[in-house]
């Protein structure tokens, strides 16, 4: 039997998301939403739900509680074809939580982390982890069970013959509290944004925190926002322009997306090139739905808004 495609490690949680709210929250006193909607939340997921559309036979390990919001979580990636086998529930904690308040473009967000941070290296399953090609985790920093493995896991993954992927996310605490010297020789393909790989390496420009990161690195796959991307690996710079987006909606996922596009092409057995106009591409589709899973309910309407909208075949 050929191996699967890729295990996918990663924090899990709901977004409850108000609209349409008569002020700034006060203390004291009471403000009224017009909307809401609970639907889900996680980078790691919308990557996982994504890449699934894209084709990808994906397999998800986390933690959520014991709880309908755990219930849903795994309901819904089921539904958008994620294996869920490997999705524990805990008595621990509940399923995670991020309450976001929408006012125009911006957004004020409360997360309660929960289940996530009770994930370890132990709950990954490495007796399958022979049976997948490659290992994906995601949001580092909010995930305080796996943070002192994390070198490694990363190892062990590789020496189960997985080629692996890394999307480390915002730190929440700004302390950027991640070894990158020791654990990105373990990590094929890195994939920060430019004002994470800055925070990350304590530097003023994206050359020099490149410089710091090149010598341990493998390949560094760059999110530049609406500037698209860049490729770096030991021998070549790849730069290419986004896809230019004249539907903006909004820009949640767009990186997860991104991500998304990348590995798929990657798992094809395609140049770094190919890799990142894909990955442009489906962070691009991304920015033309609401939410990080809107552009990607299905491969027929992922290939149909790329033509119509970009021009380009998926
Ligand atoms: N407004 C936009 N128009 C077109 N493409 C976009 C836009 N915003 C993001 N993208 C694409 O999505 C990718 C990821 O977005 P970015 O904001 O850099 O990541 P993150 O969400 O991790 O911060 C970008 O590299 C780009 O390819
Ligand atoms: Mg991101």
């Amino acid at each position: 039997m050929g191996k699967r495609d890729l295990l996918v490690v990663g924090e899990l949680n709901i977004d409850l998301i108000l609209n349409q709210i008569q002020g700034f929250p006060e203390l004291g006193s009471e403000k009224v939403a017009q909307k809401m909607d609970v639907v889900l939340g996680s980078s790691s997921a919308i990557f996982a739900a994504n890449i699934a559309t894209l084709g990808v036979d994906t397999a998800f390990c986390g933690k959520v509680g014991k709880d309908d919001f755990g219930q849903m979580v795994s309901e819904t990636l089921d539904a958008q074809n994620v294996d869920t086998t490997f999705i524990s529930a805990t008595d621990q904690f509940q399923t995670g939580l991020t309450v976001v308040m929408n006012y125009d473009q911006d957004r004020a967000n409360i997360t309660y982390c929960g289940a996530m941070e009770a994930l370890t290296m132990e709950d990954i399953p490495w007796d399958k982890a022979d049976t997948f090609r490659h290992f994906h985790l995601s949001n580092y920093f909010l995930q305080k069970g796996i943070q002192k493995d994390i070198t490694a896991i990363f190892k062990k993954a590789k020496s189960a013959g997985m080629t692996t992927s890394l999307d480390l996310q915002v730190d929440p605490d700004d302390q950027w509290d991640f070894d990158y010297k020791k654990c990105l020789p373990y990590v094929d393909i890195f994939l920060p944004n430019e004002s994470e790989l800055l925070s990350l390496t304590g530097k003023a420009t994206v050359e020099e925190a490149l410089s710091a990161v090149k010598p341990v690195a493998n390949t560094v796959a760059l999110k530049r926002g609406t500037k698209g991307g860049m490729v770096y690996d030991k021998s070549e710079v790849i730069q290419l322009e986004a896809f230019v987006n004249d539907q903006f909606v909004d820009a949640i996922g767009a990186g997860d997306s991104f991500n998304a596009g990348f590995i798929s092409k990657f798992l094809e057995g395609a140049d770094w090139e190919a890799c990142l106009r894909k990955a442009n591409l489906t962070g691009a589709l991304n920015t033309t739905a609401a939410g990080g899973t809107g552009a990607f309910k299905s491969l027929a309407a992922v290939k149909e808004r790329a033509k119509s909208q970009f021009n380009q075949k998926i």
